[in-house]
């Protein structure tokens, strides 16, 4: 795990765009793995910045979304597609035909799942994904006590995740509670994670997930397995971190030839 404390939520937010230009730049047809919620707000910001003043082209570029609702309606302002559109895709050149998040109509959902999983792998694997967490814990919708080897699926919010997300939906009962998630399994497939948080909220899990023990009641702990994973926090976030000095130390110290 390489752990990188930046001033701000913007300056993580850059560093994180900076790593994902640099893919697709290198690598024209890479392969995203995306996240919602607040944290990914500013990253996308920040690469829709560069689409427009820089030329980043995403065209050949695909995505996988690690979750969505499950039995909200398409045209749900709430979705998770919605989301995409809003904040990333209808800002840049991404062809919307290879944009792809976890949807079932319900009818099978294990195999929609299987699908979603046969995509990823036939589109060669994750190139870099993207991650919040939550504060118990959670990446993608893998809440406390999912099993660390799980594929996609069907998953229940906890309600405290419900409560979380009720700002983007119009009253708290509205929030769905099942949704489709990548699963931890097909998380740490990707060929390198980025993890962001922000905000003294975030402190204690941020301390667990990076200094307390591998456990799938703090399903990010996982990452610690990751050859590939960075975290990326802004000054609070990091605030309750045992050994912030050292990692201050080797970030600063990053030798030239192993800075990606
Ligand atoms: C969203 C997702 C979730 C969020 C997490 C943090 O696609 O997978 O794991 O990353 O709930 O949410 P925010 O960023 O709103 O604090």
């Amino acid at each position: 795990m390489e752990i990188i404390i930046q001033q701000s939520d913007r300056a993580a937010s850059v560093l994180a765009a900076k790593i994902v230009a640099a893919k697709v730049r290198q690598k024209p047809d890479a392969v995203l793995g995306l996240a919602t919620g607040d944290t990914p707000l500013m990253l996308y910001e920040e690469l829709v910045a560069m689409h427009r003043n820089e030329g980043l082209d995403f065209a050949r570029v695909t995505t996988f979304n690690l979750d969505e609702y499950f039995g909200l309606p398409e045209q749900h302002p709430s979705t998770y597609r919605h989301y995409m559109e809003e904040y990333f895709f209808k800002r840049t050149n991404i062809d919307l035909r290879r944009t792809f998040l976890p949807v079932s109509a319900g009818r099978d959902v294990e195999a929609d799942c299987r699908q979603f999983e046969e995509k990823i792998k036939e589109c060669g694997g994750i190139d870099i994904q993207i991650l919040g967490v939550g504060q118990d814990g959670h990446i993608g919708f893998n809440e406390p006590s999912s099993s660390l080897a799980s594929r996609t699926r069907i998953k229940t919010l906890t309600q405290e995740t419900r409560k979380n997300n009720a700002k983007f939906f119009s009253s708290p009962d509205e929030v769905p509670k099942h949704c489709i998630t990548m699963g931890i399994g097909t998380i740490m497939e990707s060929k390198q994670v980025l993890l962001l948080a922000f905000g003294s909220k975030k402190s204690q899990v941020v301390a667990q997930l990076v200094e307390g023990p591998l456990t799938a009641m703090v399903p990010a702990s996982i990452l610690q397995f990751h050859p590939q994973a960075k975290i990326l926090l802004d000054d609070s976030a990091a605030a309750q971190l045992r050994r912030r000095d050292y990692y201050e130390w080797v970030y600063s110290n990053k030798p030239n030839w192993q800075k990606n």
